[in-house]
């Protein structure tokens, strides 16, 4: 069975939240996927592959995800990465491509990953700090939207598997 790290750079758990669904539905498709804090990741090149996901503060990535990149560089280059970002606090991620912020694109070239997917993010109404704070006065709400963290989370279970049979898409009431 491949095995595939799933990796997360998140201040308030929402993109942690992401990560834990791509894993679960890469385990659907029959892979071995483990969700592990960049920190706790003891040897990259025990994986296949490796999925690395940030949210996205000022246009960057929080810097756990970064460091995690930078840590890895070599065995990363070596290997199938993804990665994916967030995130807009509106629609907009739902609503079509988002491209990667600059420096989540130079990151991307350092390791030659494969692919990126931004998703909607979250900002609880009672976020801690100033500036989060301020904004979610404005747009506190939840904007991660399970069908498109699940397509793309098979699509890329398709691409390492080719050929596979794929499991049922779960309705829309099973996703939530
Ligand atoms: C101070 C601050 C700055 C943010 N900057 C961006 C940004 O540049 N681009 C973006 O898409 N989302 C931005 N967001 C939204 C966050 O990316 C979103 O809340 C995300 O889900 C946070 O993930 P986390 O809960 O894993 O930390 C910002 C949020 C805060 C509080």
């Amino acid at each position: 069975m491949m095995r595939v790290l799933v990796t997360y750079g998140s201040k308030r758990g929402g993109t942690e939240g992401i990560a834990r669904q791509v894993a679960e539905v890469l385990r659907t498709e029959g892979l071995d996927a483990e969700v592990l804090p960049p920190g706790d990741v003891v040897d990259v090149s025990a994986y296949d592959a490796v999925i690395v996901g940030g949210a996205l503060y000022a246009n960057r990535w929080y810097r756990t995800a970064r460091h995690f990149v930078h840590r890895h560089v070599h065995e990363l280059r070596e290997m199938p990465v993804w990665f994916f970002s967030s995130g807009p606090l509106d629609d907009s991620a739902a609503e079509g491509l988002i491209e990667p912020t600059a420096q989540v694109r130079a990151l991307m070239e350092q390791v030659h990953a494969l692919g990126h997917m931004t998703f909607g993010g979250r900002l609880e109404a009672n976020a801690k700090g100033f500036i989060a704070r301020a904004m979610a006065r404005q747009r506190a709400g939840d904007w991660r939207d399970a069908g498109h963290i699940h397509r793309w989370a098979r699509s890329l279970a398709e691409e390492l598997q080719p050929g596979r049979e794929e499991s049922p898409v779960p309705t829309e009431t099973e996703l939530h």
